[in-house]
């Protein structure tokens, strides 16, 4: 059974670094990460280090568990809420931009990798 598994998980990374995406394969790591270059995301945040906003393992912590983590990170993505920045200043969020606009499976995409960073 273990070796199962193992083959699966093997057979899904070979499809994502040949450049597949599909709905069938939960997280799209590559895109994720292009889809956030592109936003300027990293102007605040990093996978483990606090910046002007939390990293993103301390996102991935504070909804461990949660049914609904997806849903809520994609509508703080989306949705432009006030956020105060380290100098005390505040700003609507970022609303992260697709290509095509809205595209519900890039920024769920893009949440569920937020959420599958953990400590190393
Ligand atoms: C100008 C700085 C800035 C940029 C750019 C920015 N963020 Fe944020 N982000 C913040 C701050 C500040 C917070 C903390 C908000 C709070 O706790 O109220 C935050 C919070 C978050 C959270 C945590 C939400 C939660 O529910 O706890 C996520 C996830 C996130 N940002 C993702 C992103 C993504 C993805 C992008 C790019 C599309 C992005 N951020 C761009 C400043 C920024």
């Amino acid at each position: 059974m273990k070796r199962f598994a193992g083959l699966l998980t093997t057979a899904a990374f070979s499809l994502t670094a040949a450049g597949f995406s599909s709905s069938v394969l939960a997280l799209d790591v590559e895109a994720a990460k292009d889809l956030a270059e592109q936003n300027n995301c990293k102007q605040c945040h990093s996978l483990r280090k606090d910046k002007d906003g939390p990293s993103f393992m301390k996102t991935a912590e504070k909804y461990a568990g949660k049914a609904n983590a997806v849903d809520e990170v994609v509508k703080h993505i989306t949705s432009g809420k006030d956020v105060k920045l380290a100098d005390g200043s505040s700003e609507k969020h970022k609303i992260a931009k697709t290509m095509p606009a809205n595209d519900a499976a890039q920024l769920k995409n893009l949440a569920e990798y937020i959420l599958s960073i953990q400590a190393k």
